[in-house]
């Protein structure tokens, strides 16, 4: 096949276009750089010169190459010059009337052959494409930032662009390294449409107070894998721009999940849009530097220190109560693994065996260390000699009758001022705590799966928890290597409140087939730099663990957005549960 489009025009020279014409002529294109004026078209000129030095130097690149792809690019600022374009790509700012125009310029230069394509992030490429006579070849070509390293391009179709002309968009993609998907004409495309009302809940999230700056972010990068925290991203991208896609998706969703948190507008009205002016949710040493300078580090509640923790307890014998036993012990803490029965206490101490047998295996821990942590673990089939110890924490079945019947149980055994800690992911603590005649030494350690792994705890503290609880369980987890993040009862605490919208959305976007699973699941790890894509992860979760904290989540805020996509519903109650019975959003069995 003839490789789509040997000549390029790139309209609009900026962060994007420079890094767009530079992507095409180093796949041996020809490229006709336009810029608006003289003075412009020169700047850009030495900005693509010195950013492909800065590729030769750094290994990108060789001279050859760059003298090759130097000479296939000419920059001027004549819109004329486009005329000898097999595509034209715009880049300019983004503005509704600013790209019409433009798009109406060109339709007058250039052949009725020539395809036009359209950088913008959030506006409608159907507007931008009834702006021309030639509606069936014009589509949107939708690179990241920074264009040399991001390998996703949303090829975007309206209802209008001709079949083939988004196939040769996408094999020109292909062509230039990238990997391309297919969108629809919706504002933030996939990878917008899913991160911006992400980012979003956690503006809010943050607004309301609920949990710290620094807390929501580190929740996220540690209790997802996230290259980077909502609040952080946010002001990486610039306020004013996150505030524009949101106000545009909302525009054609009429989702409240969409509606800008006023917390955006505020910071913009201020001028404070993030890295870029120095000051955003962060303050930064200086405009565009990346380095915080107002780091909280004081402690949240001055003067309160926790109580002494020597010895612990853990209910459950499953795979978190196993893990929590692991963290515990291998930080040197006496722990009694407290199952029903001593024969499934046993059998959990067995199965911790094998995972700190595995950790010496991978040279994680010497064989030493391996019986110091299993000689602290003490399996025992009775809730009745957790007597004497200082805490304790329950990982039982995740049904709000049994932690009850335990919570009561624990209130009649364990010693006065001990603390009852319950890792719940979706149950209100609370309604733990009122099951004792001591709410005020209940708390939620909310450890992620593997918890000898997952380096985040969240820590939720119930209206009657006392301060000195709360202090015990975040000294403890900085004893035993944890990450501690606060936040307050409510469903979702801080992240599945944020990660289970988000997921949710992801399956209403396949169930309106406006992309496919792996077209979206390619688009977030490429997009975002996500370890998983959406339906990855949930069919690592399971669709039924996903579809509970939904309705939860769901249950308490109301919100009509966060009501569960009917097609996880239905795949639940076909039974494709994800990988554990071998079919969910894939089938995995055949693989
Ligand atoms: N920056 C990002 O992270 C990013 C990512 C993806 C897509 N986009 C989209 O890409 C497009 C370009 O954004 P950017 O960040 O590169 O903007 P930018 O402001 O860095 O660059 C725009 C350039 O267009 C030039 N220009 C303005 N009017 C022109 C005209 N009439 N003719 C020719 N050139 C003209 C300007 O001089 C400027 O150099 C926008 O639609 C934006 O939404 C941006």
């Amino acid at each position: 096949m003839e490789r789509p489009f040997p000549t390029v025009a790139v309209v609009g020279l900026g962060t994007m276009g420079t890094g767009v014409a530079v992507a095409v002529a180093r796949s041996g294109r020809r490229v006709i750089g336009i810029e608006a004026d003289e003075k412009s078209a020169a700047r850009a000129l030495a900005r693509i010169e010195e950013s492909t030095a800065h590729a030769v130097a750094r290994e990108r690149l060789t001279a050859e190459e760059r003298a090759g792809l130097l000479g296939r690019l000419t920059v001027g600022h004549a819109l004329d010059a486009a005329a000898e374009a097999d595509l034209v790509i715009e880049e300019v700012p983004e503005q509704l009337e600013l790209k019409r125009e433009l798009f109406a310029e060109l339709d007058r230069i250039c052949p009725a052959g020539t395809v036009f394509a359209t950088g913008t992030t959030a506006l409608s490429v159907t507007r931008i494409a009834a702006a021309t006579a030639r509606p069936d070849r014009v589509l949107g070509l939708h690179f990241f930032n920074p264009v040399h390293t991001m390998k996703l391009v949303e090829v975007v179709r309206t209802v209008l662009t001709a079949p083939q002309v988004a196939e040769d968009a996408a094999a020109l993609a292909r062509d230039l390294g990238k990997e391309p998907v297919a969108a629809g004409d919706r504002a933030g495309f996939v990878v917008n449409g899913l991160l911006f009302a992400y980012l979003n809940q956690a503006a809010a999230m943050y607004e309301s107070k609920y949990a710290t700056r620094e807390d929501i972010d580190a929740a996220m990068r540690l209790g997802c894998g996230l290259p980077m925290g909502p609040l952080a991203l946010l002001d990486l991208i610039g306020v004013d721009t996150a505030r524009t896609v949101l106000e545009a998706m909302y525009e054609q969703s009429r989702d409240r999940l969409h509606a800008p948190a006023p917390i955006l507008g505020q910071l913009v009205s201020a001028g404070l849009l993030g890295r870029k002016t120095g000051r955003g949710f962060y303050t930064y040493e200086a405009p565009g530097s990346s380095r915080v300078v107002d780091t909280a580090t004081d402690p949240a509640r001055p003067g309160v220190t926790g109580r002494e923790v020597r010895s612990i307890g853990v209910c459950g014998s499953g795979t978190m109560a196993t893990g929590i036993v692991e963290v515990f012990a291998k930080a040197g803490y006496p722990v009694l693994l407290a199952a029903r029965s001593l024969e499934k206490a046993e059998r959990a101490k067995a199965q911790l065996a094998k995972s700190l047998e595995r950790s010496v295996a991978r040279g994680r821990l010497t064989e030493e260390q391996r019986d110091a942590a299993l000689g602290l673990v003490t399996p025992v089939g009775q809730y009745g000699e957790l007597a004497d110890v200082d805490l304790v924490v329950e990982a039982v079945a995740e049904d709000l009758g049994v932690k009850r019947e335990l919570f009561t149980a624990l209130d009649a055994i364990v010693k006065p001022g001990a603390v009852l800690a319950t890792t719940t992911s979706s149950l209100p603590v609370v309604a733990c705590a009122s099951a004792t005649r001591r709410p005020q030494d209940v708390v939620g350690m909310h450890f992620f799966n593997p918890a000898p792994a997952m380096r985040l705890v969240e820590v939720v503290s119930t209206v009657l928890t006392a301060p000195d609880v709360t202090a015990t369980v975040l000294e403890l987890c900085a004893k035993v290597r944890k990450h501690p993040v606060e936040c307050g009862d409510r469903a979702g605490f801080i992240v599945n409140a944020l990660l289970f919208p988000y997921l949710n959305d992801a399956v209403r976007m396949l169930q309106e087939h406006y992309a496919t699973v792996d077209d979206i699941d390619t688009a977030m790890k490429l997009g975002c730099g996500y370890p998983m894509g959406p339906f990855e992860l949930l069919d690592v979760v399971g669709l039924d663990v996903s579809l509970t904290i939904e309705q939860v989540l769901h249950q308490e805020f109301r919100e009509p957005g966060l009501a569960a996509a009917p097609l996880l519903e239905h795949l639940v109650a076909a039974g494709c549960l994800g990988r554990k019975t071998g079919r969910g959003f894939r089938d995995h069995a055949r693989r």
